[in-house]
């Protein structure tokens, strides 16, 4: 299963993009994060366009439409997501019937320097991603002061929060169509081998 990993920052030193990344390993066996992080070449959305839209554009859609779920980490800018996001969201919303968004599973989590994790980025996000027709876990993930809330690995340092998103991820890889448990691996008590069949022929 891929998941597609989109940050709402561009910046080099981004704690989304690194809360992102975090994220991806704590999928599960069977499910890889694919960030996509050429967000910043997608141009202005022109509707005069969207019928044969500019490279990057149909670089984005394919991707939505090569991956089985997004996973979108947002800072908060003006109470509200990047215009970055919002626009190349916009674009692979058209045309509508042709939109790798409809339908898609989606999940959205975030990080601020303020106290309040970007909740209101979130909630924009998952309204703007639900009105697309994606299908969204209603889960947020609001990390706070997030210098100090991740940890050099992109993770939340604080248990309730890394719970909190190892729910999200469940939940988006269960809308996504699930992961099937890996074989259990072999033991001593597993059946017989050609030595052991060699041992009780002699
Ligand atoms: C912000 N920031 C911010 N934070 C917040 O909690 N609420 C807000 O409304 C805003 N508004 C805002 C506007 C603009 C233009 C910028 C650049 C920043 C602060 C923001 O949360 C902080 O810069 C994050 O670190 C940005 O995320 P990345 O780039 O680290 O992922």
């Amino acid at each position: 299963m891929r998941i597609l990993g989109l940050s709402g920052s561009l910046r080099e030193g981004s704690h989304n993009t690194r809360l992102l990344r975090g994220a991806g390993t704590m999928l599960p066996e069977g499910a890889e994060l694919v960030i996509f992080d050429q967000l910043g070449a997608i141009p202005p959305f022109n509707e005069d366009e969207e019928s044969s839209p500019p490279a990057a554009v149909r670089a984005f859609k394919e991707a939505i439409a090569s991956a089985d779920g997004l996973l979108v980490a947002t800072p908060e800018y003006n109470s509200s997501i990047p215009g970055v996001l919002k626009n190349a969201i916009d674009w692979a919303s058209r045309p509508r019937a042709e939109s790798p968004l409809v339908g898609k599973p989606a999940a959205v989590i975030g990080a601020s320097t303020g106290l309040f994790g970007a909740v209101w980025a979130q909630a924009e996000a998952r309204k703007v991603l639900g009105s697309t027709g994606a299908r969204v876990v209603d889960r947020e993930l609001p990390i706070g002061q997030v210098v100090e809330a991740l940890g050099a690995d992109g993770l939340p340092l604080d248990r309730d929060a890394r719970e909190a998103l190892q729910a999200t991820l469940d939940e988006l890889v269960e809308l996504a169509g699930g992961v099937t448990a890996p074989a259990p691996a072999q033991t001593s008590s597993a059946p017989a081998g050609r030595a052991d069949a060699q041992r009780a022929a002699a």
